[in-house]
Order: structure tokens, then C-alpha cells, then sequence
């Protein structure tokens, strides 16, 4: 039978008023379109994860809270994450770091694309994030695209319109989820 890889979307944001939905909701449908892997959207208002709370170093892989623990096997069932992410102040969201921070092995060469959005496109959020993602030696594909919001958005709460509002960022998401399958492959054959 053939196997239908699975891919996380981890969005960035938890605010209550956040865009993140509406956008992941959009890139996952590119990814859809891209191949037949199983796109699976995460929130992390689903996976409550106490800041920095488990005592030992992630990196030694043995975890005391149960909610650690589920967090592991959730990322681990994964062949591949994409973080959907918005900028804040120049970097990506608290919540993001703690969620990347409470593991380590599962992300190890673990197939990952970064799509950010903000003001200008969220090029710095990416940057920030890509340094963290090469750190944990995942295998990030070299497309980022930055999705950009408008003022009235950002500063109205204007809701948007994705297939008509991000239509010049489609083919760098596709872009991204293809060289995303290539980094698939490989892994599955290494
Ligand atoms: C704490 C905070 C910091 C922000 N910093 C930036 C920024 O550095 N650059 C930018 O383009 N937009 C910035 N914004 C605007 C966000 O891009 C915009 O609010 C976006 O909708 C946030 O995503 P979300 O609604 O999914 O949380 C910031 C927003 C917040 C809440």
C-alpha cells in the first residue's frame, strides 16, 4: 500500500484576534494542491505547554510531564513541519520557541519549510527562526516565503481575503512545498 507521508502546519500565533487560522487554513490548501500528502494544521492553543517547565535538558530525550511527552509523539508521527508564523517585534512568537524548545531529537532532520507573514513579509521572523531550525539540524528547504499584510489589516483588524490578497505569494509556497517533498524523499532514504 502506499504511504501517504504527514505533515504538520504549526501555526505561530495564539491570540485570540489572530489572522494565523485564515492563513495556515490557505497555505495548507497549496500544499494539498502541490502533492497528496496529510496536511495536519496544529494549534498550539491545543497543545498548552507551560513555559520552559520540564526540569531536565530536552536534549537528553527523557521527559517528566505527561503533556511533554504527548507533544513528542505528536511531532515525532510527522514526516515533515511547516511553521506558519507571524512576525512580533522582529522575531517569531514566544509560544513557537517554547513549543521547539520543550524537544529536540524529533526535530532532528525533520523535513521543514518556514512561511511568514507580516508587515513586509516577515523576513526577519524567518531568519530568526531558520538560525533555531539549523541548530536542531532539521532539514529546512531554502524557500521561505514572507506573506504580506496590509496596514489596514495590521492595524484595523481589515479581515482578509487570501485568494485574492496573497495571490503574488502562490507559486513561492509551492515552491517551498515541493523542495519540502525533495527533503521527504531524501530522508526516507537516508
Ligand atoms: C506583539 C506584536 C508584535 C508585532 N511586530 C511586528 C513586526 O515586527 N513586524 C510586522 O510586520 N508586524 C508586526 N506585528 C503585526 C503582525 O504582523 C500582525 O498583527 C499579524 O496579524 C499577527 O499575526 P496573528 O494575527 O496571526 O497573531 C506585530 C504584532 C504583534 C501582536
Amino acid at each position: 500500500m502506499k504511504h501517504t507521508p504527514k505533515v504538520l502546519l504549526i501555526m505561530g500565533s495564539v491570540r485570540t484576534s489572530r489572522v494565523c487560522p485564515r492563513v495556515t487554513e490557505w497555505v495548507a490548501g497549496i500544499g494539498r494542491s502541490c502533492n497528496d500528502f496529510n496536511y495536519e494544521i496544529i494549534d498550539l492553543t491545543d497543545w498548552p505547554l507551560p513555559m520552559d517547565d520540564e526540569p531536565g535538558i530536552p536534549a537528553m530525550g527523557s521527559y517528566l510531564h505527561t503533556h511533554t511527552r504527548a507533544w513528542s509523539e505528536k511531532v515525532a508521527s510527522a514526516e515533515a513541519v511547516v511553521f506558519v508564523t507571524p512576525q512580533y517585534n522582529w522575531g517569531y512568537p514566544a509560544v513557537l520557541k517554547n513549543a521547539l524548545d520543550h524537544l529536540y531529537k524529533e526535530w532532528r532532520d525533520k523535513p521543514a519549510a518556514i512561511v511568514s507573514y507580516g508587515g513586509h513579509g516577515g523576513g526577519k521572523c524567518s531568519g530568526q527562526l531558520r538560525q533555531v531550525a539549523e541548530a536542531l539540524e532539521m532539514r529546512l528547504v531554502p524557500t521561505s516565503p514572507g506573506i504580506t499584510l496590509s496596514d489596514d489589516v495590521i492595524r484595523h483588524g481589515a479581515s482578509i481575503d487570501p485568494d485574492q490578497d496573497f495571490v503574488a505569494h502562490v507559486e513561492a509556497i509551492k515552491q517551498a512545498f515541493n523542495e519540502l517533498a525533495v527533503q521527504v524523499e531524501l530522508a526516507n532514504r537516508a
